[in-house]
Order: structure tokens, then C-alpha cells, then sequence
């Protein structure tokens, strides 16, 4: 269900940055390739009895930002290997595994453009089949010949698990601070997109001080990307994203959109009404809302923000060689602040 009154359809991406972001991919695009093909034979390794679920989710078209900037990271500090291959399936592989779990929380019924796993079969096998997927990436770890990879892998995965569970403790918990929707956001997307930039520098074999700011960058692009995502939720549309759009609302989650109305209207003394609008759950007045987020600046507040910590990640590139995949990884960053700004209207 589509429930928006400002379109950003409307807005055309910028030409130049779309075509800067599409030469940041055809860089890495054999390798791109080769995780494709990998993703997608990964089904043979399951039992007959799971081979049709797994099929389904691993070739779903996903956007695979995550082994891209594992490729980068490995470009822009060294050789890209086959271990990088590796890595980029295997950080994809958990990122699969948690969104059919966070489809089931949601109550998704789209997502990559096909009904989720709980839509098709319910519940009980999505999330077992998360949980196969899960330990599948894992065994695939084990291929790593330095444990470190290995325990950097897990600490990625448990930390978006970690960030789920925070989130879904303090639904509808209006005291949710701007500090406190953060360390959500920077556990459950943050660290995956950290872990595939760190260990993309890591496989490298290059300095700790590259490897420390690839993680940064990672854990603040992937942070800026999850505002932006929240704001897509309020204000996209499920025929271009391709996926269920409006849960963060309806299940009680306060995104920083909704935090900035909610400052706002303790601001303007009508706190308790904004308040009740925003516990309405499945009744929720998403219209209402998302008209409140726009005349009293949140949404465009929000996407100051998120521009910001895009800013401070490329700042954090400086650190690195200057290379065609360094430039690349900047190229990532300027397109992700075009989507932040066409969704601010
Ligand atoms: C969706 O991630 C979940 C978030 C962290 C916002 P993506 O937007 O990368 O989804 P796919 O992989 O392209 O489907
Ligand atoms: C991201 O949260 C989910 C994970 C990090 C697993 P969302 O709930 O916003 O993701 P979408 O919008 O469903 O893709
Ligand atoms: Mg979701
Ligand atoms: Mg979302």
C-alpha cells in the first residue's frame, strides 16, 4: 500500500551522480559477478527438503551494497581477491538471513520486488530458514584460514541481531533520544556495513590505521543509509523501493524522522496530540504524519543529518590511497547524499 502525499518519484535522481555511481560499479563488476553466480548456487549446498527456500531469497535482485563496498574497501587498499569474493557472499548471505527475520517482525509482504518468505510460507519456515542461512554464512567463514575474520563475521551478526532486539524493546516508547535511535541504527545496520568495509581493507593485508578508517567509513555510511531508509519508509513508494513500506509506523518504531516531530511538537505545545497520533499502531493516520513531518521541517531536518554523517564518512576517506577505488567509495557516498536529498522533497 502505497501512502504518500509527496512522491519523491517525481524528483529525478541527478544524471551526473547516477552516472558516477554506475561507473563506481562497472570498476568492480567482474568480482560483482562472480558473488552473483556464488549467491545464487549457494542453494545446492542445502538439504533437497530447503533448496526451493533458499533459491527464492538468493536470487531476488538485491541491490548488494554490501559486497560492493567490500570490494571497494579491498581495491582501494590493495588487490581484490578471491578471498574479497568470499567475503562479499558471505556478508551478504547474513544480510538475506536478517531481512527475512525482519520481515516477519514487520509483517512485510514485499520485498526485492516478490512476496517475502513469511508471505509465501509463513512464519515457522522463515525463521528457520533465516536461522540456515545464518549458520550457512558461517560455515562459509570458516573457509578463513585467520580466526579473526571469522570472530569479526559473528560479532557483525550478533550486533544486528542485538540492534532488532533494542528496537523491538522500545516500541512505542516515545522517551526514545536521538542518541538512543542511533546505537539502534548503528547495531543493526552500521556494523554490517562496517564489518564489509573493515575486512575488505583486512584481507588487503594493509595498515591498521586503513583498516580503522574503512570501518569508520562503513559504520557512518551505513548508518546514513538506515536514516535514509526510514525516511522511504514515511515517504517512498513500494513500486519504485520494491518492498513493504509504512511498517516502521504501524509496529511503533520511532525513526529520527519521528523523534525530530516529536521535539517539534513539545516545541509548539501540542505534544500530547502528535503523541497519540504516533501510538495509533495498526489504525495509525500515516498521512497525517508524514503532512506534519513536512510542514514542520523533520523530514528535512532528518536528511540534514543523515547528509552529515555521509559528509563525515568521506571525510574519513582522506586516510586512504587516492585510487579508482577510493574514488569510487566517494562516488557511493555523493549518491547516497542525492537520495537523502530528493527524499527531504
Ligand atoms: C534493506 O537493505 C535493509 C536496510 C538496512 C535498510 P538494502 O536496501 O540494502 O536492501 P537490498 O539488499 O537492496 O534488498
Ligand atoms: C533494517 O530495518 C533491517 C535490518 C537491519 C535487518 P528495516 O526494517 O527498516 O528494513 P526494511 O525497511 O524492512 O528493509
Ligand atoms: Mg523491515
Ligand atoms: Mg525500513
Amino acid at each position: 500500500m502505497a501512502m504518500n502525499p509527496t512522491q519523491i518519484r517525481k524528483v529525478p535522481i541527478d544524471a551526473a551522480a547516477l552516472a558516477r555511481f554506475k561507473k563506481t560499479f562497472e570498476l568492480i563488476n567482474t568480482h560483482l559477478y562472480s558473488v552473483e553466480e556464488r549467491i545464487r548456487a549457494q542453494a545446492r549446498a542445502f538439504d533437497p527438503a530447503m533448496e526451493g527456500y533458499v533459491e527464492y531469497v538468493c536470487n531476488a535482485s538485491g541491490k548488494r551494497l554490501r559486497p560492493a563496498l567490500a570490494l571497494l574497501a579491498g581495491g582501494s587498499t590493495g588487490k581484490i581477491t578471491s578471498s574479497h569474493v568470499d567475503l562479499a557472499v558471505i556478508i551478504e548471505l547474513i544480510h538475506i538471513a536478517t531481512l527475512v527475520h525482519d520481515d516477519i517482525m514487520d509483517g512485510a509482504d514485499l520485498r526485492r520486488e516478490q512476496p517475502t518468505v513469511n508471505a509465501k510460507w509463513g512464519n515457522a519456515i522463515s525463521v528457520l530458514l533465516g536461522d540456515a542461512l545464518l549458520a550457512h554464512a558461517m560455515r562459509l567463514a570458516t573457509n578463513f584460514s585467520e580466526t579473526e575474520v571469522v570472530r569479526r563475521i559473528a560479532d557483525a551478526a550478533a550486533e544486528v541481531c542485538t540492534g532488532e532486539i533494542i528496537q523491538t524493546q522500545r516500541r512505542f516508547d516515545l522517551n526514545l533520544s536521538v542518541p538512543d535511535y542511533y546505537k539502534i541504527v548503528e547495531m543493526k545496520t552500521g556494523a554490517l556495513f562496517a564489518a564489509a568495509a573493515e575486512l575488505g581493507a583486512f584481507l588487503s593485508e594493509t595498515t591498521p590505521e586503513r583498516i580503522g578508517a574503512l570501518k569508520q567509513f562503513g559504520l557512518k555510511l551505513g548508518t546514513a543509509y538506515q536514516v535514509y531508509d526510514d525516511c522511504l519508509d514515511l515517504v517512498g513508494t513500494e513500486e519504485e523501493i520494491g518492498k513493504t513500506l509504512g511498517s516502521d509506523l504501524r509496529k511503533g518504531k520511532l525513526t529520527l524522522p519521528l523523534i525530530f516531530l516529536l521535539q517539534s511538537a513539545r516545541r509548539s505545545g501540542d505534544h500530547h496530540k502528535v503523541s497519540a497520533l504516533l501510538l495509533g499502531g495498526d489504525e495509525v493516520e500515516a498521512d497525517k504524519i508524514v503532512s506534519m513531518l513536512l510542514e514542520r521541517g523533520a523530514l528535512e531536518q532528518t536528511a540534514q543529518a543523515a547528509h552529515r554523517l555521509v559528509e563525515e564518512a568521506l571525510v574519513g576517506l582522506d586516510a586512504l590511497d587516492e585510487n579508482r577505488f577510493t574514488s569510487g567509495l566517494r562516488g557511493v557516498g555523493e549518491y547516497l547524499q542525492v537520495l537523502i536529498r530528493r527524499v527531504a522533497g
